[in-house]
């Protein structure tokens, strides 16, 4: 005979023996993430083929499930340990999964304020004080979103709707070539074609070019098209680069143009000593891409939009039903009222709660650790004949080569990481730049100090010594 299936409300004990199970589960994991290897997809198959299964009639016990969910996690990038240097890190600090347990536990409904008053005031709060630290004044406001694409997407669809209205046939909009790809991604599903996306040059520290702006403004302006946005970038993803703000805002404001920041990922630096000055421009701009889950070192999953005119927000994205008259409060806007989405999970909390537990002067002293190492690893390869820099470091991406002739650095470059990457303790990325190979690390984790970084270097000089001959 079977046995019964656990039901769907545990008795206490059970639900306490549950809740330390996976307690006991992560903090071991959490215990051994220094010792962990920065990646691990050896024998990855057998144990991705193992969850290719039918949907189970009965329940198993939940240690049963953590010991089947460990393997599946360790045979993976390492993305939240110290050595996880690829794309754009974040670490993950425990506290936001603190929050979310809370939060998806108590599940409160926080779409519209009407239905949990306090706590829709508690994202509100949060997400002002994002606000605040980009510098926005008074009357902006914001949402929190699952991550940079989503907030790209409303940004655009919002200033399509502030600048072009309805009828949104023929409008431009102006990024560089160093632009994420999420941000056309977003353009096109806000109904924009690919021939009305506008990218623009860049200069040798891969910065767009604000002569190249306003020419590109006129000559489609005489062609008939509707410029309405540009998307300068506040830190990109192959070199950090800082597109000038100041340039970019002029040029935009005598043409009528919203001005979008991309700071997905650089625009938490802004809270680092020399930050406001470094970002100089990004509290004038119209709305803001702001990636808690990069550089306030969240788990994957939250990012924002701030939008200097909240009422932007509004008039883009609301929409209203009678079946929800008894929660809509007269004056009051539920976050439903300013983003795409309605019933969603309590997300306001996991920014909430790591603010409140750490202050903000812990993630200050993070990022400004950040920015220094980045700029000790450029030095220390710099030193070395093996490599190219391609930048000095603008923000804490460091892009960079094998100093070769070009056919043999582009057949060696993919080697080099690899040799790197294999011997676990760090983990690096590539990517292309003006059509050349070139490795790049970006140290943002919260995880990663000085040690993690000299081994990088160690590791990317003598493999880069012995490929090299
Ligand atoms: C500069 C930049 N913008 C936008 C994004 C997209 O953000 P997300 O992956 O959260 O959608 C990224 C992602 O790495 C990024 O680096």
């Amino acid at each position: 005979m079977s046995r019964p299936s656990p039901p769907l409300e545990p008795e206490p004990a059970e639900l306490e023996a549950q809740t330390r199970a996976v307690a006991e589960f992560v903090l071991d994991h959490l215990r051994s993430l220094d010792r962990q290897p920065s990646f691990d997809l050896d024998g990855v198959e057998s144990v991705r083929a193992s969850f290719r299964e039918a949907v189970p009639e009965e329940g198993r016990p939940i240690e049963a499930l953590l010991a089947r969910l460990a393997p599946a996690i360790a045979k993976s990038y390492n993305t939240a340990g110290p050595g996880y240097l690829a794309y754009i890190p974040g670490g993950g600090i425990y506290a936001a999964a603190l929050a979310d347990f809370v939060a998806t536990a108590t599940n409160r409904y926080v779409g519209v304020s009407g239905a949990a008053p306090a706590l829709a005031q508690i994202e509100e709060t949060a997400v002002s004080w994002l606000c605040t630290l980009m510098g926005l004044p008074a009357g902006s406001r914001g949402i929190l979103t699952s991550g940079g694409s989503l907030s790209s997407f409303s940004a655009i669809v919002t200033a399509r709707h502030e600048r072009l209205g309805e009828d949104f046939q023929g409008g431009s909009i102006y990024y560089s070539d160093q632009t994420h790809y999420c941000v056309t991604k977003a353009a096109r599903l806000a109904g924009f074609p690919r021939a009305t996306l506008r990218p623009l040059p860049t200069d040798a520290r891969f910065r767009l070019i604000p002569e190249a702006l306003e020419e590109a403004i006129r000559e489609d302006r005489s062609r008939g098209r509707r410029p309405f946005l540009v998307v300068p970038n506040v830190g990109t993803t192959n070199t950090g680069a800082i597109d000038p703000l100041p340039e970019i805002l002029r040029i935009a404001r005598g043409h009528g143009l919203w001005v979008h920041a991309d700071a997905a990922y650089g625009g938490f630096f802004r809270l680092a000593p020399g930050g406001e000055a470094l970002l100089r421009g990004i509290e004038e701009c119209d709305s803001i891409t702001l990636d808690p889950h990069k550089g306030l070192f969240l788990p994957y999953g939250l990012g924002a939009l701030l939008v200097r005119d909240g009422g932007a927000l509004v008039r883009a994205h609301r929409e209203s039903a009678s079946y929800v008259q008894d929660v809509a409060e007269e004056g009051s806007l539920g976050f439903a009222d300013l983003s795409p989405e309605l019933s969603r999970d309590f997300r306001g909390l996991r920014l909430w709660l790591p603010l409140m537990l750490h202050g903000v002067a812990a993630f200050r002293e993070q990022l400004a650790e950040k920015l220094a190492l980045a700029r000790r690893f450029h030095e220390e390869l710099r030193a070395d004949p093996s490599f190219e820099m391609l930048d000095e470091p603008q923000l804490s991406v460091v892009a960079f080569r094998l100093r070769a002739p070009e056919a043999v650095a582009e057949r060696l470059g993919p080697e080099l990481l690899r040799r790197v990457n294999a011997r676990r303790r760090v983990f690096l990325s590539s990517t292309r730049i003006r059509g050349r190979y070139a490795l790049r690390i970006c140290v943002l984790s919260f995880r990663t100090h000085a040690d993690r970084v000299r081994d990088a270097v160690m590791a990317l000089k003598e493999e880069a010594g012995a490929l090299l001959g």
